[in-house]
């Protein structure tokens, strides 16, 4: 068959909360050509308690990858025009493996997982003026099961396996990029043990403003260095393919995933910001070359680096826990729903949540509270209420989240926001869409390409040195095409159910004491 020849490819690995994609684009049109998706097991050993399997999330990226390949043979399209991968995934989920035998030394312990609530909340007691925000100047953190660092201290003191490889020096620690990177350049033969600047400054080991590992931090929480990635900026090649029908490609770009759906919405301007709708949901505020510590609950974080010798770009973040895994709650747990695209019909035909609050803190509430003993309640609850009623609630729950974060974001920056940019899997519901328009009373605009998260990473990847086929500079960027949701309920009673969503929220919290 005739071989379509055309300019070069760049691919991306998206290792999601729930599921994997890996995609490819067309690097000077960032059009799909090809892409493949499979779902990830999530487990639930205990109450609070998140596992995914790390073999499996490996499997899940080598089966997309082949099965993307083949597709694009099906379309007579030549894969070694593929110069590059880049690699955005989950954030904070933290692994220790045997750098001798390969093997996860313990299942991935998720980010939304709960166990560590208790050595939370005795390291904020300890803290000088029982501050959580004790590590925040270094970290730009507040000290929360959230991130890596109290995970892996978890596992160090409650795995034997993990303790004994620590001990003898065998064991590796890395969040999702890493575990990744180090399997696909070749594990215990040659593999590269890295991470970049965003997933690292989600671990709270890692000093943000000198973009390193820090000493002090590490005795805080007493974790040997030795068993740390080495830390890269987000666009170089960090090493290349190993097997597979993509040997041989350089690995080089990555990102935490709310970084790269940062990029690939282009918000590269101090100011610009995205709201990204995956199993949690993510607001980040480009704030350029200077580290803004939030007054209002978010967190501050390294966006990207795009390049060794580049400046860092920072972010003010607010983090939402729970959003599209809420629905998959109704489906999974309760279901009310087969399929989670169900929610629209169900949501649409109540049209209104009849005065019912759902407030999913299922990992206790993160920004802008940070607070682990919240539990989820849903209350305003009468003999008429039913499933559709619920349904609107669940959706109408994500967009007072939303508008909870943007709140503090207007406050923190003085600057509010006129429009929101959002992404992810959940924007493809228009009902919801409208609703978060109605919420925060200012337009959402959703590009046309759903997949931001993949692009950016495939951009970090195709513009890094030595492979240089992503030409980064504005001018010379696609246009993105997008749609615009105004609002169209008053102010007033977008103001009234909001004001009720903050009664449902206190009763919300504190839920254990
Ligand atoms: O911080 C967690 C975040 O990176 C997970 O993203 O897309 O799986 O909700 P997502």
């Amino acid at each position: 068959a005739h071989r379509i020849t055309m300019g070069p490819l760049v691919a991306a690995i998206d290792q999601g909360t729930s599921s994997t994609r890996f995609l490819v684009f067309n690097a000077k049109t960032a059009e799909v050509l090809s892409q493949h998706q499979v779902e990830i097991n999530q487990s639930f050993p205990k109450e609070g308690w998140v596992e995914e399997d790390p073999k499996e999330i490996l499997q899940s990226v080598y089966e997309c990858m082949e099965r993307t390949c083949e597709k694009m043979a099906e379309l007579n399209i030549d894969i070694s025009n593929i110069k590059a991968i880049g690699i955005a995934n989950q954030r904070e989920t933290t692994l220790v493996w045997d750098k001798d035998t390969g093997e996860p030394l313990y299942n991935a312990i998720a980010w939304l997982d709960l166990r560590t609530q208790s050595t939370v909340e005795s390291l904020i007691k300890k803290a000088p003026k029982k501050d959580k925000n004790h590590l925040k100047p270094k970290t730009g953190l507040p000290i929360s099961t959230y991130f890596s660092a109290v995970k892996l201290r978890w596992l160090m003191d409650n795995v034997t396996e993990v303790h004994d490889a620590v001990l003898s020096q065998r064991a590796m620690f890395g969040t999702v990029d890493s575990w990744l990177i180090w399997c696909l350049t070749g594990g215990r033969s040659g593999g590269v043990h890295c991470t970049d600047v965003s997933n690292a400054s989600r671990t709270m080991l890692f000093n943000i403003h000198t973009l390193d590992w820090d000493p002090e931090l590490c005795a805080y929480f007493d974790i040997p260095m030795d068993i740390l990635p080495k830390v890269r900026s987000s666009s170089e090649i960090y090493g290349l393919m190993k097997s597979g029908s993509l040997t041989g490609v350089p690995i080089s770009g990555c990102l935490g995933d709310q970084s790269a759906a940062l990029f690939g919405q282009m918000c590269f301007q101090n100011g610009q910001a995205k709201n990204t709708y995956g199993t949690g949901c993510f607001l980040l505020r480009n704030t350029g070359s200077k580290a803004v510590m939030s007054d209002h609950g978010l967190i501050t974080t390294v966006a990207y680096k795009m390049g060794r010798d580049q400046p860092a770009c920072y972010a003010l973040e607010g983090s939402v826990a729970i959003a599209g895994a809420v629905v998959r709650w109704l489906k999974d747990n309760l279901g009310i729903i087969q399929s989670t695209s169900e929610i629209e019909k169900l949501a649409a035909a109540a049209g209104t949540s009849y005065g019912c609050y759902f407030v999913p803190a299922f990992s206790g509430l993160y920004a802008p509270y940070w607070e682990p003993s919240a539990r989820g309640i849903i209350c305003g609850l009468t003999q008429f209420t039913n499933r559709n009623h619920l349904a609107f609630a669940a959706l109408e729950a994500v967009c007072f989240q939303t508008r909870e974060i943007l709140d503090a974001m207007n406050q923190d920056s003085g600057i509010p926001l006129t429009q929101l940019q959002v992404d992810g899997g959940m924007t493809s519901n228009a009902l919801l869409m409208q609703l978060q328009a109605d919420i925060l009373s200012i337009p959402v605009v959703r590009p046309t390409m759903p997949e931001t998260t993949a692009l950016g990473a495939a951009m970090a990847a195709g513009a890094a040195e030595g492979v240089s086929v992503w030409n980064l500079d504005p001018a010379s960027l696609p246009t993105v095409s997008v749609e615009t949701f105004e609002p169209q309920i008053n102010h007033r009673e977008s103001e009234m159910r909001y004001a009720r969503w903050k009664k449902a929220v206190q009763r919300a919290m504190n839920w254990e004491t």
